[in-house]
């Protein structure tokens, strides 16, 4: 059984992760709307991550035998200047998913819970990829600039991002 705040905790990041999902899903309608599909795609794949790593959350909660409360997810964002204004948004966003990750890890220490903390340790180095993925992407968008052939490339380039299998 948890202790109570690691549970609070732990399903309020379930809710962050739910959040992260709608957030980007946002993203990938409003790069559709923009006529960049390879955006749509890879926005639309990351929206997918986010919902598997809150399934992560509630299979842990229900395996330790701890109550899933589900609440509301906030409206996200609906439009946005530019890809590069996008890309922005979401590097901060995972770096800031990664100060919640942290800060689950150090109550999982505090309470000396080593079965959570080693649950979340795959959210640790997961959170290494997410942030070298959105800067990668935010630096070729930078690069890109205002040139509409290199937006071109670039969409063709991030419409080949596959859904990872597991
Ligand atoms: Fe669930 Fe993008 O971190």
């Amino acid at each position: 059984m948890l202790d109570e705040k690691m549970r609070e905790s732990l399903n309020f990041q379930l809710n962050r992760e739910l959040y992260s999902g709608y957030l980007y899903l946002a993203m990938a309608a409003y790069f559709e709307d923009q006529d960049l599909p390879g955006f749509g795609n890879w926005m639309r794949i990351q929206g997918q991550e986010e919902l598997s790593h809150a399934m992560k959350f509630y299979d842990y909660l229900v395996q330790k035998g701890s109550r899933v409360q589900l609440a509301e997810i906030e409206t996200p964002q609906k439009e946005w200047d530019s890809p590069l204004a996008v890309f922005e948004q979401v590097y901060e966003h995972e770096k800031m998913v990664t100060g919640l990750i942290n800060d689950l890890v150090d109550l999982a220490i505090e309470l000396k819970d080593h079965a959570t903390n080693n649950f979340l340790q795959w959210f640790v180095a997961e959170q290494v990829e997410e942030e070298e993925s959105s800067s990668g992407v935010l630096h070729k968008v930078k690069m890109v600039g205002e040139s509409n052939r290199g937006l071109y490339m670039l969409d063709q380039e991030l419409g080949q991002r596959i859904a990872p299998t597991d």
